[in-house]
């Protein structure tokens, strides 16, 4: 379908060599189906992720305060949430009773985890599924409301609806910068709207620690706060601000639960034996030269790593991983070992006796004879571990799973190994890059060279052919990661997750032959205007454009990549944000000699307004 659009493109009206910036990835269809009045008649459903199977009906069904819920005891929680982004957006909550043309709940223990049916008719709802299948069922009728003439409307509708795959996960990188769990609480919300339910949190790093250890006070109290932070491309930028937070054993347990009851796991990462400055500033006796250490102040991969030779370092990550498997109740429990540089290793005598002693190769093999004795007692506490790929040289610990990073190499070694994979591929899946080539547009926060846009994370497919047939049931799921070297604020957090995260949950969720990008970028306007009244920052994308070139002159038509939002336009090269006027009807233009200079920004129904856009002769 993508050579289709591009054959239009070079034999259509786009013949002119009127190079487009925004419109050129952009398939030719979507445009059709953008400015086609006829798509948008009717009652509209646009969920994300497309569910498996979706056959709609022609009512509706109104939803108002008389509207009764029906549920089991077991799903109080779930109904409560449920009230509450009810009365958050429209004002108002359902109460329980079982009156005709209601709302009915009913969980199925026969049925698979995450699995639920929806049916809407005019005169009632009724969604059947697994406990979690529930939660999910509400979430999609969350989606299906519209407000409409001042009502609440729900397609008639049938689904019915599962996961592709178990694991659909995000990395928030707390440890290079602190988040508040207020912030992640509201994180988890916008996770749960789109059906992700893995938040792994990646909470020990050189630049701090980040999770309250009873038994090392000093960990936190020490080494979550730093006096300065790199904020320029070199380590001598500094901002010179002190910057730390840790969180309470108190507060972990409080995110958990409010994780939990949004059928969100968290999954703690203690990263080893590298990522550990933070650590080793506290104790300098657990590295190779006894230090003394400081938090590092500038970003990069550090040499200095815990020593494998020595045994404190093991009861050290055993009280430490204790009180962590205390806290979480997750299955699984991250390991990192990522980045870990060598070069101590090579010269300290400890790690030297214990290659020796353990008849091992290398340095390589002494990285998995760590991982491995750790896996052994995270093993023994019913827990299961993952690991980032590194963890594949020198020999995998026999029941690890890997997340593969460095591309999709190292999941496809595992799975065809038989261990169980997740896939995170740093061309795909990691939100700190570039999100546009238009770098000059973007903020800070974007610092990476690569530029991964929505289309190339959503062109993802986490089942490559090169894992056999029986060994692709080890691929259980996908993550992006949303790694924190420039990504401080709030608004940078949400920047960068939104609207990529997005194709994740499809990718995660939707059957790989359902899946469309055209379609998906319509569903993603309808979700950027929930997002925007959730007040969360996302990247607004380019309008879909299309420009008609006749009789010297070009014919602009622009669509909002945003339900509900404005777009004002100049075409004498000022400024949008203060000379623009408002786009209602196609702008006709003459071709002059320098060709159009057509800018523009979309403002949301929020007031926020996009980084100003430009549709030029190339
Ligand atoms: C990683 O990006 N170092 C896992
Ligand atoms: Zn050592």
């Amino acid at each position: 379908r993508k050579e289709e659009a591009l054959f239009l493109f070079q034999t259509g009206k786009f013949k002119q060599a009127l190079k487009i910036n925004s419109i050129m990835k952009i398939p030719y269809f979507i445009i059709i189906m953008f400015l086609c009045p006829l798509a948008l008649v009717g009652q509209e459903i646009n969920l994300l992720p497309e569910p498996w199977k979706v056959e709609k009906k022609e009512g509706v069904f109104t939803l108002s305060v008389s509207t009764s819920i029906q549920y089991p005891s077991e799903l109080k929680e779930c109904v409560e949430i449920f009230n509450k982004h009810l009365s958050e957006r429209y004002g108002f909550s359902l109460k329980k009773g079982s009156r005709r043309n209601g709302i009915r709940l009913i969980v199925d223990k026969n049925m698979k985890r995450e699995t639920y049916n929806l049916l809407v008719e005019t005169n009632g709802v009724m969604i059947r599924g697994s406990e979690s299948g529930v939660f999910y069922g509400l979430q999609t009728l969350q989606q299906l409301i519209s407000e409409t003439e001042n009502k609440l409307l729900i397609p008639e509708v049938k689904i019915e609806d599962r996961p592709r795959f178990k694991y659909r996960g995000v990395l928030i990188d707390v440890a290079r910068y602190y988040q508040t769990p207020e912030f992640l609480k509201k994180y988890i919300d916008v996770m749960a709207h789109y059906k992700l339910n893995v938040l792994h949190l990646h909470l020990t790093e050189d630049a701090g620690w980040r999770i309250e250890i009873k038994k090392y006070p000093e960990l936190t109290r020490k080494g979550a706060w730093r006096p300065s932070t790199q904020v320029g491309q070199t380590p001598t930028e500094q901002d010179n601000l002190p910057h730390g937070g840790f969180y309470t054993q108190k507060e972990i347990r409080d995110i958990i639960q409010y994780a939990n009851e949004r059928q969100i796991t968290i999954i703690p990462e203690i990263d080893m034996p590298g990522h550990m400055m933070a650590a080793l500033s506290v104790f300098p006796e657990l590295s190779c030269t006894g230090g003394p250490f400081s938090i590092p102040l500038e970003w990069g991969v550090k040499e200095h790593i815990l020593c494998a030779g020595n045994e404190k370092v093991f009861d050290f990550i055993k009280d430490v991983l204790t009180e962590v498997i205390e806290l979480f109740p997750s299955e699984y429990i991250h390991l990192g070992g990522d980045e870990a540089p060598k070069k101590q290793w090579k010269v300290c005598t400890k790690c030297q006796n214990r290659i020796k002693e353990e008849h091992l190769k290398d340095e390589h093999e002494l990285q998995s004879y760590f991982i491995q004795r750790v896996e052994t007692f995270v093993n023994s506490k019913g827990k299961r571990i993952i690991g980032w790929d590194e963890i594949l040289e020198g020999g995998l610990a026999p029941d690890a799973t890997i997340m593969s990073w460095r591309g999709e190499k190292g999941g496809i070694a595992a799975a065809n190994l038989g261990h169980d994979v997740i896939m995170a591929p740093t061309d795909y899946f990691y939100l700190d890059y570039y999100q546009s080539d238009d770098r000059a547009n973007e903020p800070s926060s974007a610092h990476w060279g690569a530029t991964v846009d929505l289309e190339k994370t959503y062109s993802f497919n986490p089942l490559p052919s090169k894992i056999s047939a029986d060994k692709q049931k080890h691929v259980i799921g996908v993550q992006a990661c949303v790694w924190g070297e420039k990504v401080q604020l709030e608004r940078d957090v949400e920047y960068m997750s939104f609207p990529r995260a997005l194709a994740l949950a499809e990718i995660a969720w939707t059957p790989q032959e359902k899946r469309n990008y055209a379609d998906f970028c319509q569903r993603v306007a309808a979700c950027l205007s929930y997002l925007d009244w959730k007040e969360v920052t996302f990247r607004i994308p380019e309008a879909l454009s299309d420009v008609e070139i006749n009789a010297g002159k070009a014919i602009i038509s622009l669509q909002s990549s945003v339900k509900g939002a404005d777009i004002y336009y100049t075409t004498d090269g000022t400024s949008p944000w203060t000379y623009g006027k408002l786009f209602t009807s196609p702008v006709t233009l003459p071709l002059t000699f320098n060709g159009i200079d057509f800018r523009y920004t979309i403002v949301l129904p929020s007031g926020r307004s996009s980084a100003v856009y430009k549709l030029q002769r190339k």
